[in-house]
């Protein structure tokens, strides 16, 4: 009995003490869970603001629409499960405006070609239209059971061939080449073994997608630097003029990364004036 008394108030005391903890505890789950799922959100709206502020510089588009058939593609699924055909309604919301003898085409000269082409009015890059535009430079992904857009954590390049950010890629790379017409450019790089790489984009997908019956011809531009290696009889570029379709003319010209910048930031020499 007198144990009994003793220890009643002493176990009450005891009970009360738990039930603090574990409301702290569980008060403290859910505080860490808003937070997270604020970051969370946060990181989706950033992502989604800067897609919609990119798409706006864009005029005729429905940027709303663009941008939901852009996240249709790939939210709620497995990052390494997105083919290039998820992205298909995000192609066919953001069409290409036609710029025939404009399209230029590129691989290892990422930086000078678009220095110049966005000094110079005289040529489009995939990058510079919108379908390239709303997302150069981002990573993201979604994720299976989450309607979250992430910008970290994604799978890398190669980390598996259907990823999220390379599927973009290639389905935008396809489409642009298929509206390649007239007179095509391509920035290749002369300071690398292999300026024609058999991996690249444009040697796997986009020059694989010329059809004589809209592109005239593709002319070659190869960079040259002071750590210039090659030149235009390097024998990728003869491996390039036998997979090029028959009936498409072919040129390469070697011309100075100096001269390209300087044509760029000269508005007086004309766009057919550069090389
Ligand atoms: C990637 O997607 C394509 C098209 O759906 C499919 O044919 C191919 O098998 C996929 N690759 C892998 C590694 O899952
Ligand atoms: C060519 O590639 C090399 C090596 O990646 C790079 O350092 C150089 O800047 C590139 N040249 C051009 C013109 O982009
Ligand atoms: C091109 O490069 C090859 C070897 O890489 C060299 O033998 C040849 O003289 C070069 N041609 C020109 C026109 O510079
Ligand atoms: C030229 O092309 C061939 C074949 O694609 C390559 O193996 C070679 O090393 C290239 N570069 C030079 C500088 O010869």
């Amino acid at each position: 009995m007198e144990r009994g008394e003793y220890g009643t108030p002493e176990k009450r005391r005891r009970r009360r003490c738990l039930i603090v903890t574990v409301v702290a505890v569980l008060l403290l789950i859910v505080i860490i869970a808003i937070v997270l799922g604020l970051t969370l959100r946060k990181n989706t709206d950033t992502f989604t603001s800067t897609f919609t502020a990119r798409c706006e510089k864009f005029e005729g588009y429905d940027c709303e629409k663009v941008w939901g058939a852009f996240e249709e593609a790939y939210v709620g699924r497995d990052p390494c499960k997105v083919p290039p055909g998820a992205y298909d309604p995000f192609i066919a919301a953001a069409p290409l405006k036609p710029a025939c003898n404009r399209m230029m085409f590129w691989s290892k000269t990422k930086d000078v070609v678009h220095d110049f082409t966005e000094k110079k009015d005289c040529f489009i890059t995939v990058e510079d239209t919108l379908m390239g535009n709303v997302v150069d430079g981002l990573t993201w992904c979604g994720k299976e059971g989450s309607t979250e857009t992430f910008t970290t954590g994604c799978p890398g390049w190669t980390d598996c061939e259907n990823n999220t950010v390379r599927s973009f890629w290639n389905r935008v790379s396809t489409a642009f080449a298929d509206a390649a017409c007239g007179d095509v450019s391509a920035m290749l790089n002369g300071s690398i073994d292999t300026p024609f790489h058999p991996k690249s984009i444009f040697a796997s997908i986009e020059m694989k997608r010329f059809h004589p019956s809209t592109v005239k011809s593709l002319n070659v531009v190869l960079v040259t630097q002071k750590s210039t290696v090659t030149n235009c009889t390097n024998a990728s570029l003869k491996d390039l003029q036998k997979e090029l379709a028959e009936g498409i003319k072919y040129s390469c010209k070697e011309v100075a990364e100096t001269q390209i910048q300087e044509c760029g930031s000269n508005p007086d020499i004309a766009c057919g004036a550069c090389w």
